[in-house]
């Protein structure tokens, strides 16, 4: 058997924007300027940029720290940081056997044998099961992420051969729904070409792959979306969109908005799913963990304002109203693009579009990753057959959600078996993955790996690996830098054992988190 020896990111700027990529993605574009706009604007921009601070960054520091002290995927990771069976796994399991009871109470067998599952995967496994289900979630996150690429796709070659000449949302939403509804052949071949391309992105290993991508697709990126920002925001009118997303109202800001904040801060980093810890892993020992999850924070962060200002003042300066997720996307802004003066709608759509493929490809091929990087470890297989072998599950997986991403009834027998088994009377494969991974497993998997981190391998020894290539900034002392004493001779020479950046850190993610984090998780079971 040839030696398979471990690939890395050729340095700091390969990292942050194949990091990037994968948190750059749909979340930033049509979900974050919509709950911005319906939660305060500024005001919610605030909490969130505070979430990200202290939750998302935490959480981000750890689970590339657990990806680089072991080089291993999320499983591999967990599991050898453990050292031995934690009573504490046990406890989790105990805790999910009685969310299972409560659940099937309730009529939803399905989901209570999933919680059933995963509380087994404890006991057996202990921590390692929080990276086998953070796995789990990627690939089932995948199946359907790939399929709104394909619409992404779709809509790239409509707009370029004139196919979204739509001057009505309603006759956009009419085309949409046909085609979702009718049309699952056609999406079936899109979902394949998405799913080509990303399988692409990879297969050529870290560095000649995913990172050489990144450094082309990222920018790419970003100059997409600044021109389609500077055609909406200088079109006339284009003040009131600029004023939705942004005018700090603090009236409109709920507590329910400040949960949504922070559920959105975990998502937008790409969290909770072993990505950050896959993608750590193949970090070179001397990089600076600090300051490159610090450039992948801004990064993200800037995408989702820029995406706000590339949608809602061109949609206000045509006088539509927006619209909440894929009727957003699909519905209103064709209609806004067409009806942009000067006859270059199409040119502003392809535009627009094709900026959402790169976004959606560069997180795709991360969630692809981590299925890949695990087989390639645990089972010691070379990347291609793994890239392949990956590639076809996956899009296999995928067409059951292309059949049935507006209503069960285009899948007959699962259709009676989903509504009983699940006790769920509405939605689609799509929602039911949706909901499930991001609302459910996402908020647990983090929640764990903070615990995990904090206690089982303990802030101390983490911060070990953390400091590797960051010492600077970890020892800085906050105190001293918030009151202006920073550099001070006087306090350089007194023993500076107080919060320094590392220290926060590990109050955050020992204390703090784990008690936030588990906040959101309720109100997501109360809902
Ligand atoms: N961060 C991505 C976005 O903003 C979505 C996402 C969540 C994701 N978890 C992920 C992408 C894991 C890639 C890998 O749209």
């Amino acid at each position: 058997m040839p030696k398979i020896t471990r690939e890395h990111w050729s340095g700091k700027l390969g990292f942050v924007l194949a990091a990037a990529g994968s948190a750059i993605g749909l979340g930033n574009i049509w979900k974050f300027p919509y709950i911005t706009g319906m939660n305060g604007g500024g005001a919610f921009v605030l909490v969130y940029l505070g979430c990200i601070l202290l939750f998302g960054l935490p959480l981000m520091l750890c689970e590339i720290t657990i990806g680089r002290k072991t080089l291993k995927n999320p499983y591999g990771a967990f599991k050898a940081l453990q050292l031995k069976r934690s009573r504490t796994a046990d406890l989790i399991g105990l805790f999910l056997m009685f969310g299972a009871v409560f659940l099937s109470g309730s009529g939803h067998y399905g989901f209570a044998a999933l919680l059933f599952g995963a509380a087994l995967l404890f006991v057996w496994l202990g921590f390692a099961a929080v990276g086998l289900l953070s796995l789990i979630t990627a690939m089932l996150i995948l199946s359907y992420y790939a399929v709104v690429g394909a619409w992404i796709v779709d809509y790239v070659y409509r707009a370029f051969t004139g196919g979204l000449h739509f001057t009505q949302v309603a006759e956009a939403a009419q085309v949409f729904g046909n085609y979702l509804d009718r049309e699952p052949g056609r999406i079936a071949i899109e979902l394949i070409i998405f799913m080509t391309l990303t399988a692409g992105m990879i297969i050529f290993g870290i560095r000649k792959g995913i990172e050489r991508c990144s450094k082309i697709l990222m920018p790419l990126l970003f100059i997409l979306l600044i021109a389609v920002i500077i055609r909406g925001v200088t079109l006339p009118g284009a003040g009131a969109g600029i004023g939705f997303f942004l005018y700090p109202d603090f009236s409109k800001l709920s507590v329910g908005g400040v949960l949504e904040a922070l559920g959105h801060a975990f998502y937008s980093l790409s969290l909770g799913m072993g990505i950050t810890i896959t993608y750590g892993s193949y970090l070179s020992k001397n990089e600076n963990i600090f300051s490159t999850s610090l450039w992948i924070v801004a990064l993200d962060t800037l995408a989702a304002l820029l995406g706000g200002l590339a949608i809602f003042p061109a949609v206000f300066a045509m006088q539509l109203s927006p619209d909440a997720g894929p009727g957003l996307i699909f519905n209103v802004l064709p209609a806004t693009f067409y009806r942009i003066p000067g006859q270059l709608g199409w040119l502003w759509a392809g535009a627009f579009f094709l900026m959402m493929t790169i976004a959606a490809l560069t997180s795709a091929a991360a969630l692809l990753e981590s299925g890949v990087t695990f087989i390639m470890d645990q089972f010691k297989v070379r990347r291609v057959p793994a890239v392949i072998g990956t590639y076809i599950g996956i899009t296999l997986l995928g067409f059951l959600t292309c059949y049935s991403t507006n209503h069960w009834r285009n899948l007959p027998g699962i259709d009676n078996f989903v509504q009983n088994v699940f006790n769920v009377r509405t939605g689609s494969w799509f929602d039911l993955l949706d909901k499930l991974t991001s609302n459910w497993i996402l908020p647990l998997t983090g929640l764990f790996t903070v615990i995990f981190a904090g206690w089982i391998w303990g802030a101390r020894k983490a911060g070990r690996e953390l400091r590797r290539g960051s010492q600077g900034i970890c020892d800085e002392n906050i105190v001293e830098l918030i009151s202006g004493f920073h550099k001070d001779p006087h306090y350089m020479n007194s023993p500076s054992s107080g919060l320094t950046v590392i220290t926060l850190w590990g109050i955050l993610i020992r204390y703090v988190a784990p008690v936030i984090i588990l906040f959101i998780f309720l109100q997501v079971i109360a809902k």
